[in-house]
């Protein structure tokens, strides 16, 4: 854990009480040293001192509460200014605990053993989380054609996303959804999924399973809900002819949608065994086409065909590790569940 306090002899008393159990304690004097240590070590609680100069402890807690690698961290504030103001400036701040002096050991103990409980669940949490997008890329590499196929497909979604004005949340959802649309392949045996040739009504029917099947193993994670609709839904088809469900124009999610539009684009621009890669403007007058023909939402279409034809850049070159749109959403949304490489 990290004690970050100006006063050396508060720090002193801290580590005192603690000394009992078999914590690794590091420390430190002011806000900057800390936040080194914590982007370098790993972290799992923060007890602090509300009064700091420079920067005070609930503006500290609002620092690393807004970045997503250290917003589960839990924070415990310490006080020695009586007043609820106090307590609710902490608590707003973000703080998971707030103690007043004087420090009784016992207390102490026990709200940094409730914190640590609290924070070795999140941890398993996210370690599921990380599990199932490693999951989904063993499905991305179970065939060498659609290699980058995820990445582009987080890219492509988001920035339609972005220029839509859709909440963070939702595009959340899409750069995630990018990851995890097909992870219900997983249960299609190989002989369906690289079947050379068509596939009979039953193979068929294993392979339009994915889209239930990949939900099912996503519902459970509380943090995956958003992701849920486009799983289910993204092969659903604006005339209703879709599966699984057959949803018909709004009915189906639009988050659903954008990475349908999404997914086929980049299916149409990359090589496949049985066809050539088509250029951006070929595979745009195709979307046009099947939107003409009913089978894609118009709007949306003509939405991502016009980010492409404007060289705007958010259907720039998705392999680039520079994602500067992504980067407006104040956080680092590729640092999210970008797999490293
Ligand atoms: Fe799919």
């Amino acid at each position: 854990m990290l004690i970050l306090d100006q006063v050396e002899v508060n720090r002193r008393l801290l580590r005192a009480m603690l000394k009992s159990e078999p914590y690794l304690i590091r420390e430190a004097r002011r806000a900057p040293e800390a936040l080194e240590i914590l982007a370098k070590d790993k972290i799992d609680l923060v007890i602090l001192d509300l009064m700091m100069p420079g920067m005070s402890g609930p503006d500290f807690c609002r620092t690393i509460k807004a970045d997503r690698r250290t917003q589960l961290v839990p924070v415990l504030m310490v006080t020695n200014a009586h007043g609820v103001e106090n307590e609710v400036a902490g608590i707003v701040s973000g703080a998971d605990e707030f103690l007043t002096k004087p420090l009784h050991p016992a207390v102490v103990r026990a709200r940094v053993r409730a914190l640590l409980r609290h924070r070795a669940a999140v941890d398993s949490l996210e370690e599921a989380e990380s599990i199932l997008f490693a999951l989904a890329q063993a499905v991305e590499q179970r065939d060498p054609y659609t290699a980058g196929h995820c990445q582009r497909l987080a890219w492509y979604s988001v920035s339609v996303g972005m220029s839509l004005g859709l909440a963070r949340r939702e595009l959340i959802a899409l750069h995630r959804g990018g990851f995890l649309h097909d992870i219900g392949k997983i249960a299609v045996p190989d002989a369906i999924l690289h079947k050379k040739g068509r596939l009979d009504e039953r193979e068929w029917e294993v392979m339009r399973s994915h889209t239930c099947k990949g939900e099912s193993i996503c519902r459970p994670m509380k943090s995956l809900q958003a992701v849920l609709p486009v799983i289910r839904s993204h092969h659903e088809r604006w005339d209703g002819g879709g599966y699984p469900d057959g949803l018909k124009g709004e009915e189906i999610p639009l988050v659903a949608r954008i990475l349908q539009v999404a997914d086929i684009y980049d299916a149409l621009t990359t090589v496949r065994p049985y066809k050539p890669a088509l250029s951006p403007e070929s595979a745009c007058e195709t979307l046009e086409k099947e939107a003409a023909a009913g089978w894609r939402d118009p709007e949306l279409v003509q939405t991502f065909c016009r980010l492409q034809r404007e060289g705007s850049g958010l259907l720039g070159d998705p392999s680039s590790t520079d994602w500067p749109q992504l980067e407006q959403l104040g956080q680092s949304l590729a640092a999210v569940h970008f797999p490293p490489g």
